[in-house]
């Protein structure tokens, strides 16, 4: 019998024997010395994509949303996130604990409207009753939004708002790739409307390690520090470098087969009895559905066998489609599933 197929994470990919061989090959050097010209190759190219002047490699896109928070708050800053954002749910408290920030959650279903934000923005009174806020975030694309696309219209509105009360936005682009992919945009056309932005190499990019934070140079050499502090200085780490520069090679265009088979997916179960999903909701290469008529758990165990995917609340499960799952894989996934959502209506 042939392993599950593993739809819990695109995180869960593998590297491949060309990025393999890169990262054997990579010329290292000791990187908290600076003296890595593989993670200053991929610093600066990531720098340029994104539309900013500098570049930081960090070990996971937790890290790149922790460094944004010390870097541009002060302890007891407020920070501005939409509904259900990887920082105020998945970061372990981090934002409290290691920034001394609170969160206000604006709008619904992840991503928040420019007339939204401006009803979320506090300012310091003279009492002294209330937490400034000192960062405004967006996550796109949005995980638990189902990998939707804030558009950079959408976007622009937003940063007029936070121009006009002179705070900083940083985009958590964990997965911003996969929007400038389905938008068929350069990730510039967000990152250079934001103060800072990070992005994974490690999920749909198929890299094993790191994310890459931009912004201004004065913002990157503050990060710097903190990312010191935190422990998240590297060495030899042009190792690790080379992957992610292999994955802007050779893994980008890709994840335009990721978001069709999600879609695809999306489709089919939607002529389930037992799920709930709008297909055109599909946008990138993530598909979550409603469960009806037994839990998430109940569903996620039935299936194991065939496909892992993840229970996402109470009512809900998450599908993730990446590089290692091919139309073969989707086609087993779905085997696996369908007896298990009721004959299609
Ligand atoms: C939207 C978003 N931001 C940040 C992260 C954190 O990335 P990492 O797992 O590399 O810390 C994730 C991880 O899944 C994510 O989905």
């Amino acid at each position: 019998m042939s392993s599950p197929v593993d739809l819990r994470s695109d995180t869960v990919t593998r590297p491949t024997a060309g990025m393999r061989a890169a990262m054997a090959a990579a010329e290292v050097g000791d990187d908290v010395f600076g003296e890595d010209p593989t993670v200053r190759a991929l610093e600066a190219r990531a720098a340029e994509w994104m539309g900013h002047d500098a570049a930081l490699f960090v070990p996971s896109g937790t890290m790149g949303n922790q460094l944004a928070m010390l870097a541009h708050c002060g302890r007891g800053d407020d920070v501005v996130v939409g509904e259900g954002a990887h920082s105020l749910l998945y970061e372990s408290g981090g934002g409290g604990a290691l920034a001394g920030v609170q969160f206000t959650v604006c709008g619904q279903g992840g991503h928040f409207t420019a007339e939204e934000l401006a009803g979320a923005i506090r300012r310091e009174d003279p009492s002294g009753h209330v937490a400034p806020t000192g960062l405004v975030m967006v996550e796109n694309t949005h995980n638990r939004g189902g990998g939707k696309i804030l558009s950079p219209e959408a976007l622009a509105g937003l940063s007029v708002v936070c121009n006009g009360y002179d705070v900083p936005l940083h985009i958590d682009g964990a997965r911003l790739v996969n929007a400038a992919v389905a938008a068929g945009l350069s990730p510039a056309a967000w990152g250079a409307q934001a103060d800072s932005v990070t992005f994974c190499l490690s999920k749909g990019l198929g890299a094993p390690v790191g994310s890459v934070l931009c912004g201004s140079e004065g913002f990157i050499r503050s990060a710097h520090r903190y990312r010191k502090m935190l422990g998240g200085g590297m060495r030899q780490a042009g190792v690790l470098a080379a992957a992610g520069l292999y994955a802007l090679d050779h893994h980008v265009d890709g994840l335009a087969d990721d978001h069709a088979r999600a879609r695809r997916l999306a489709e089919a179960l939607a002529g389930c009895r037992r799920a709930v999903i709008d297909p055109a909701s599909v946008q990138t290469n993530i598909v979550i559905f409603g469960v009806v008529d037994q839990t998430p758990q109940a569903l996620c165990a039935a299936v194991a066998d065939a496909v892992k995917v993840l229970p996402f609340g109470p009512d809900r499960v998450r599908a993730v489609l990446h590089r290692d799952v091919d139309d073969d894989g989707v086609a087993r996934a779905w085997r696996g599933v369908d007896p298990c959502l009721g004959v299609s209506r």
